[in-house]
């Protein structure tokens, strides 16, 4: 099949080494593309760079926390010494329960360091190269978290509202260069970021507390990381030409099909 090919294209994925970011590096390596892994963690960036070529695929591992604009600078220099980047993935990201009483000024400041800083850096990094290589196409994971309300989730959607609106600034500023710029806003997505997440804050609780995150999407489960990357891959992909400054929802029906 030729439709949705990524042949010869190289694709930067923050947050590759887990979750979502990982599901979407290896979607993209077997639709032909050349992955750079950029992650916090070393080890799991290895992991899935390691899993990538031993599946005979191309891929890379770098070691950068993306809420670093030096260290941002740095890793995406060494990159771009490497070759062209045609897709930029932004899926780095952590989670945060509290509201604005209990939710302390460390806590914000890190949330909004690691995921609108984090995008930012990694977006302002490559935009140059995209505009003199005459184009490229950036995915954003932002979240219903950005436009729900979530219960307890002050901060955290705080950082995906602004990532949705850094989507819709850059495709806007970009359309003329033919960068292409989207956000996807998955609800709950099965990865080792809702396990953490229900393993700290539901102690004890987490066969109820994973029943109930399920229950959230009115098609009563939690979405897999690679129904997710199957989106990306669209969105990343020539058949998508005609789509910028949007957020997909992919939501189970959570938004539309209450009541
Ligand atoms: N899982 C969900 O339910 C869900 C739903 C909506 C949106 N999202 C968003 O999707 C993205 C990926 O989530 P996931 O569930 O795959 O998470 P995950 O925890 O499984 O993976 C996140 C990866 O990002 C890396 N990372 C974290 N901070 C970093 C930093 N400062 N610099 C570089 N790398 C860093 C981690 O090491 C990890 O490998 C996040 O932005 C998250 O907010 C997730």
């Amino acid at each position: 099949m030729s439709a949705f090919r990524l042949d010869n294209k190289v694709a930067v994925v923050t947050g590759g080494g887990s979750g979502i970011g990982q599901a979407i590096a290896v979607c993209f390596v077997e639709r032909g593309a050349t992955i750079r892994i950029v992650d916090l963690d070393e080890k799991a960036a290895q992991n899935t760079s390691e899993r990538i070529t031993q599946a005979g695929g191309s891929a890379t591992a770098h070691i950068c926390d993306v809420a670093d604009p030096v260290e941002t600078k740095a890793v995406f220099g060494e990159i771009l010494e490497m070759s062209r980047v045609d897709i930029l993935v932004n899926s780095a990201g952590i989670s945060h329960v509290g509201r604005l009483e209990n939710t302390s000024d460390e806590v914000f400041e890190r949330i909004f360091r690691v995921n609108v800083q984090g995008t930012h850096n990694a977006m302002q990094q490559t935009i140059e190269a995209m505009v003199a290589q005459g184009g490229g196409v950036i995915i954003n994971l932002a979240s219903i978290a950005a436009s729900a309300g979530l219960e307890d989730r002050y901060a955290y959607s705080m950082s995906k509202g602004a990532v949705r609106s850094m989507t819709y600034s850059v495709a806007r500023d970009y359309l003329r260069h033919n960068v292409r710029c989207n956000a996807i806003s998955p609800a709950r997505v099965h990865t080792p970021f809702v396990e953490g997440f229900i393993k700290k804050n539901f102690p004890g609780k987490e066969a109820e507390a994973f029943a109930k995150f399920s229950a959230a999407q009115p098609i009563g489960r939690m979405a897999e990381p690679c129904e997710v990357a199957m989106l990306a891959l669209y969105l990343c992909s020539d058949e998508a030409s005609f789509i910028t400054g949007t957020d997909y929802p992919l939501d189970g029906g959570f938004f539309n099909l209450h009541g």
